[in-house]
């Protein structure tokens, strides 16, 4: 078949460079935008009198058939196709004749192209948006169910101090806050028109921009036209949000590795999101959770890739930005894929109290309590910090917990200890006295769980 572009060559090019060249493999997905703008661009044309209305029509009643035709499987996408751009406007010539040809005024590929995958990018947000407020509700629900589930909370690792498993998931629910937020901000920064700018430079015909742009939801025009072609920084940026999405799912997931262990023992996810091993009887595998954390390497990787094809290009449009597509498609759809399946785990997993309250009273995770029981007695903290330590160390030494070291024991170390230090080493009590704002105690788990259910809500509308 003729190349649409032969001319100043022959359009003969070898087989494998027609191989090379093709997108079709990774721009077909966008076969609905690319329909969507060329009747909106028909319209502008007729709209402006560049074409006659009938011509219109005529264009849109055709495009129309295409997309249905696709949509239901009549029409196969043609894997030899150059682009998907090529083979829309190559079938609409076949359908309805010389008219077809008159679509492509007053545009390029280059804007086509742009406008395609903003178009695209623009619902790929809204669905990441709301697998977001899904899995941050699913969170929620289970910290609701364990706000009074006191495990031991770690840094480096170590525990550190008790902590309730609903505040701990809790915490997980802030990051995706901030990743809707993140994609939202990206979304409406990537929603502007670069329809128009056509190959670089504008246009001698007069266009409507504007009206273009409004027909298809845009919430303006781009002001510059090399930029309308050459930027991607909306794929960048989406790709960035993705890739700090992953990087917190991919936490969440070696938690749920560590937690699922029969070390910790924590948290018991369903047979629906694990596996068993084809040798080890016994073995019930978090496939799922370590499939996220390994995916999250992916979507860097696709970050990588977008800002390196961009690094040292010359403005405008340059053949190495059909690149871009495979990456930020992959970083899009790794992304939903991981946003659906870790809101399956949280959502069918059971924590093992128990085994968390054990392990919270092991840990010495009261000690900073001990320390404060002295300081409400008027020892300054410092001093009342080595005295804790030293106990912690007796106590070790001797086989004693804080709860079971004798009152004549703790006595030795401050006559200010009476008998209510065990109160104030009572997990329960520590973490109901951490109701400093955003605190561990129940009623700040409350009221976290009350203001995301607000934000989950408000961002899926
Ligand atoms: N398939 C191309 C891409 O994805 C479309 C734009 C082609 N433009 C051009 N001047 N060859 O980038």
């Amino acid at each position: 078949m003729e190349k649409m572009w032969a001319g100043r060559t022959d359009g003969n090019t070898d087989k494998s460079a027609d191989e090379f060249n093709s997108s079709i493999g990774t721009d077909s997905r966008m076969y609905r935008q690319d329909v969507a703008g060329s009747i909106a661009h028909a319209a502008m044309l007729a709209k402006q009198g560049i074409i006659r209305q009938d011509e219109a029509d005529l264009i849109t009643d055709g495009l129309v058939s295409i997309l249905d035709d696709v949509a239901a499987g009549r029409l196969e996408i043609d894997p030899e196709a150059e682009d998907i751009h090529m083979f829309i406007e190559q079938k609409l010539t076949e359908r309805i004749g010389q008219v077809g040809k008159k679509l492509h005024t007053a545009r390029s590929r280059n804007d086509q192209v742009a406008l395609d995958a903003r178009l695209y990018l623009r619902d790929e947000c809204a669905e990441i948006i709301r697998l977001l407020a899904g899995l941050a509700e699913a969170l929620t629900g289970k910290a609701e169910e364990y706000k009074d589930a006191i495990m031991p909370g770690y840094t480096h690792l170590q525990r550190a101090q008790p902590v309730t498993f609903g505040h701990h998931l809790m915490s997980y629910v802030m990051m995706l806050l901030r990743d809707i937020d993140r994609v939202s901000d990206a979304s409406a920064r990537m929603n502007i028109s670069p329809i128009g700018s056509c190959a670089l430079a504008g246009t001698t015909y007069a266009t409507d921009r504007a009206f273009e742009a409004e027909k298809l939801g845009f919430d303006g025009v781009c002001l510059n036209s090399i930029d309308g072609v050459s930027d991607r920084d909306f794929c960048v940026e989406l790709a960035a949000c993705a890739a700090i999405i992953m990087m917190h799912l991919s936490r969440l997931s070696e938690e749920l590795v560590l937690w699922s262990s029969w070390e910790f023992g924590f948290v018991e996810l369903s047979d629906s999101f694990t596996t068993g091993s084809s040798i080890m009887p016994q073995k019930k595998n978090p496939d799922m959770a370590e499939l996220v954390r390994g995916k999250t390497g992916r979507v860097y990787g696709d970050l990588v890739t977008l800002l390196t094809l961009l690094k040292g290009l010359p403005l405008a449009y340059n053949k190495d930005m059909q690149e871009d597509k495979e990456s930020i498609f992959d970083a899009c759809d790794t992304v939903k894929a991981c946003l659906g399946i870790t809101r399956g785990m949280i959502g069918s997993m059971k924590a093992r109290t128990d085994r968390m309250r054990k392990a919270a009273g092991e840990g010495f995770i009261n000690a900073t309590d001990l320390a404060d029981y002295l300081v409400g007695k008027g020892m300054p903290f410092r001093d009342a910090y080595k005295i804790s330590g030293r106990i912690v160390g007796e106590c070790i030494a001797r086989g004693f917990t804080l709860e079971t070291f004798p009152l004549q024991s703790y006595a030795e170390f401050s006559p200010l200890f009476e008998q209510d230090v065990y109160e104030a080493i009572n997990l329960d009590e520590c973490v109901k006295r951490r109701a400093s704002y955003g605190g561990t105690s129940p009623e700040s788990v409350e009221r976290q769980i009350a203001f995301a259910r607000g934000r989950t809500e408000t961002a899926v509308g």
